[in-house]
């Protein structure tokens, strides 16, 4: 039996120690392709694979085509936006995500992201604090539900929109539900993005919905690029020059926006919302076991397709 580890973008050393050691304790063999920069290398490591473990790194048809004993494909993470999930299917391979193992990491840079961005950047010159400021969650999921937590020990205010959420759970956890989304975004100093990129979410971050803004408001995406419509963002920021708005995910007309918003648009060079040694350990660990227990025991908890 053979594990691989396909990660573009590497697990922090302990991880992998630890993935070893659950995947050689069960008996079976685990292959490292870290840092890799073209798609025939990871075509050629996992063309004996039974399992592939993964964090964004896209698997493909091709990918699945060149897989010919795979089994069971763990995205160690929370969005399976990156998995040809119908290719999977159509070979009978078990797709699964880690859901909440990196979520606090990720929870802890979207407020960093906010305290940054009310601080210009930390260059000098006044700036404002969180403190009193309405935060809106959109979608509150594991992440959301951790930012949420955080930011009350700012002294923010907190609404969140979720329809798959209840009012009543969201009030136990101090948290205000809005019927609307557009509700949010009027109500929103900050807003904090947590949803999935889906067919229904591309591009649904729009003009029109972040024009609802209050002055001064800030978007913080620690989600997903797809989901913003950059040409909307470009022209509300032109429009709007009291808006900010704040990324984990570069979008594909960032150079763009940096040079027309300067101090009002910041991203980070790579995605690093789950680089952190415990999201890393967390993650690559349960995908490990998720791996090995599909393997031996044929258990599929957290399945996606
Ligand atoms: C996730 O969906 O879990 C996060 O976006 C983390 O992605 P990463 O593993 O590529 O850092």
């Amino acid at each position: 039996m053979k594990v691989l580890v396909a990660t573009e973008k590497p697990f922090a050393k302990a991880a992998i120690d630890g993935i070893r050691s659950i995947v050689e304790g069960a008996g079976a063999t685990l292959a490292l392709l870290e840092k890799y920069d073209n798609v025939e290398a990871l075509y050629a490591a996992v063309a004996d694979a039974d399992a592939l473990i993964v964090r964004s790194d896209k698997v493909t048809k091709e990918v699945i085509a060149h897989a010919k004993q795979l089994k069971v494909v763990v995205r160690a993470g929370a969005g399976y936006d990156n998995l040809d999930l119908a290719a999977c299917t159509e070979r009978g391979i078990i797709a699964m995500n880690t859901p909440g193992q990196n979520s606090n990491a990720v929870a802890e840079l979207a407020l960093g992201m906010m305290v940054f961005m009310a601080r210009n950047e930390f260059h000098a010159g006044t700036g404002s604090e969180l403190k009193g400021k309405t935060l809106g969650i959109h979608a509150y999921g594991n992440v959301g539900r951790l930012v949420a937590n955080i930011a009350k020990g700012f002294g923010m205010h907190i609404i969140a929109f979720d329809p798959f959420v209840t009012a009543e759970k969201m009030a136990e956890e101090g948290v205000e539900a809005v019927a609307t989304v557009e509700e949010l975004y009027s109500k929103s100093n900050y807003v904090s993005l947590h949803i999935p990129a889906t067919e229904q979410t591309k591009k649904s971050i729009n003009y029109d919905l972040l024009n609802r803004m209050p002055k001064g408001g800030c978007l913080v995406n620690t989600a997903r690029k797809e989901v913003i419509h950059e040409e909307d963002m470009v022209r509300l920021l032109t429009d709007r020059e009291d808006l900010k708005y704040v990324t984990d995910i570069a979008a594909g007309n960032q150079a763009e926006l940096n040079e027309k918003f300067g101090l009002r648009v910041f991203a980070t060079p790579k995605k690093m919302g789950a680089e952190t040694a415990e999201a890393n350990i967390n993650a690559g660990l349960a995908a490990a076991t998720q791996s090995i227990g599909y393997l031996k025991d044929g258990i599929d908890k957290f399945r996606v397709n």
